[in-house]
């Protein structure tokens, strides 16, 4: 609960409130860390910018590794997944008008892929932290983070009822790309790499029943395609786009007809069939990466601190990833006082960042049309996509790095009771800024 700002001397004063770790973000890598940190009996509070309607219902990924799937369910909150997610135990990569199978489960000793909604995962989550009496501050404005090189790290935001601090021992960025957090770093403290592709992806919501069992990643030379999928009766399907291209421009007409183009094989000549688009969009491609994650007391988890291309269907992954080795760092801080596994945090997270950079981006190189000018290039493409349809050793280095290695951490225990005493909860005396 949150408490209206005062007014002391004729001047309105911040409610300041304490919690254990403040989050920033109410994406899957902030609820996710609140729900870990909660079942390690530590406090957080969660703020966000946008309402619970809008974060519940923003449409991103849907490809959920085996270790995020095994995490959520290990801390309660995969019920509704298990009952309506699909697993997937193979993926098609088409090219030259001719399909390849890569069976995952075969090559990887059994892991699998589940296709479920972020959105749904969110939905989850938010239920789980609000049922377990979990703070998630909706459409907060301005926020902002402070005194993070101190033990002493603040957040500042405001809300329908006026200004508000939280005061915290530390805070994680889970913000996003475009969020505050990495952006308060000074820029001599971080080191960023960042590559930009110069295409993009349009992606379409259909109403249709799914188009095939596994998910088809296809090569052509008019272009990558996508064919993923929602449910029984929502598809979602992705080609390769100009970034700078409108929505406008394609007509639904259009995008099947580019879709049939580049999806069509040389054996059925069977044409998608057309169901009803609901959701079109265009999405730009990056590889980002900054280092290190942390500075002093203000650690940054998911996008905030790395972005990937979706063809390798990485990013979640690797934001529920990073939020369970700071997790696990956070209880033994909690428990042993010590900062060690603290201080470790970034250079394990960023081992698993880069070895998903790189897939990301040997996916996203093999699979798209590169307008270089090059006409060796698509060659190399072709030899490569040829080697892979032919090789086990590499089917089974691609299907290790799609299924995801084990999630680091230990096993999941749950401590719910205050870790503590000195972190109380709820809000402490007003001070005036
Ligand atoms: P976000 O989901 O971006 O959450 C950050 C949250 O912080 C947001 O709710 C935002 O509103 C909030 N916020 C921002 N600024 C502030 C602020 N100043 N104060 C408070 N709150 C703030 N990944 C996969 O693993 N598998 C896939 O199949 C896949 N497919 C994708 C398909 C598409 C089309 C796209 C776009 C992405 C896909 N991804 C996929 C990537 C995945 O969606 C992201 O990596 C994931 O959302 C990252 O989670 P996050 O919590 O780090 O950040
Ligand atoms: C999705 O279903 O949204 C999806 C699937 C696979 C990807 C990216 C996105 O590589």
């Amino acid at each position: 609960m949150t408490r209206s700002a005062t007014v002391i001397g004729g001047e309105r004063v911040p409610v300041r409130r304490r919690t254990q770790v403040g989050i920033v973000g109410a994406g899957p890598a902030g609820l996710t860390l609140s729900h870990l940190l909660y079942l390690e009996g530590i406090d957080s509070v969660v703020l966000e910018t946008r309402s619970r309607v809008e974060v519940e219902s923003t449409l991103r990924a849907g490809v959920l590794e085996q270790g995020t799937v095994d995490l959520l369910c290990e801390c309660g909150v995969g019920e509704r997944m298990l009952r309506e997610g699909a697993v997937h135990r193979g993926i098609e990569l088409r090219f030259n008008g001719q399909g390849h199978r890569i069976p995952l489960s075969d090559l990887t000793g059994g892991r699998a892929i589940t296709l479920y909604a972020q959105h749904e995962v969110i939905r989850d989550l938010v239920q789980a932290r609000l049922a377990t009496g979990g703070s998630i501050v909706f459409e907060g404005r301005n926020v902002s983070v402070h005194d993070f090189d101190s033990a002493k790290p603040l957040i500042r935001y405001s809300s329908h009822d006026g200004a508000h601090e939280l005061a915290c021992d530390f805070i994680a960025g889970c913000d996003g790309f475009h969020g505050v957090c990495r952006k308060s770093v000074p820029q001599r403290a971080r080191t960023e790499f960042t590559r930009t592709y110069a295409f993009g992806w349009f992606g379409i919501l259909v109403k249709a029943p799914p188009y095939a069992s596994e998910l088809i990643y296809a090569h052509h030379e008019r272009g990558f395609s996508l064919v993923s999928t929602r449910s029984q009766d929502v598809q979602r399907l992705y080609f390769q786009c100009d970034p700078a291209d409108a929505v406008a421009n394609w007509s639904d007409e259009r995008i099947w007809n580019e879709l049939d183009a580049r999806l069509a094989t040389n054996d059925d000549g069977r044409a998608l069939h057309r169901g009803s688009v609901f959701q079109k969009g265009i999405i730009q491609m990056r590889s980002f990466v900054v280092e290190p994650m942390q500075f002093g007391s203000l650690f940054l988890a998911g996008d905030a601190a790395h972005i990937v291309p979706p063809t390798g269907a990485k990013g979640l992954n690797l934001a529920v990833a990073d939020v369970r080795v700071l997790a696990e760092a956070l209880a033994d801080y909690y428990a042993e006082g010590s900062r060690e596994a603290l201080g470790r945090y970034s250079a394990r997270a960023l081992e698993r960042i880069w070895a998903a950079e790189h897939f990301s981006w040997w996916m996203t190189s093999m699979l798209h049309r590169f307008d270089d000018g090059d006409p060796m290039h698509r060659r190399l493409q072709i030899a490569q996509l040829n080697q892979v349809a032919n090789s086990r050793a590499l089917q089974t280095a691609l299907a290790e790095s799609y299924v995801g290695l084990p999630l680091p951490g230990r096993p999941i225990v749950t401590n719910v009771s205050p870790r503590n005493a000195a972190a109380a909860l709820g809000p402490v005396p007003n001070v005036a800024i």
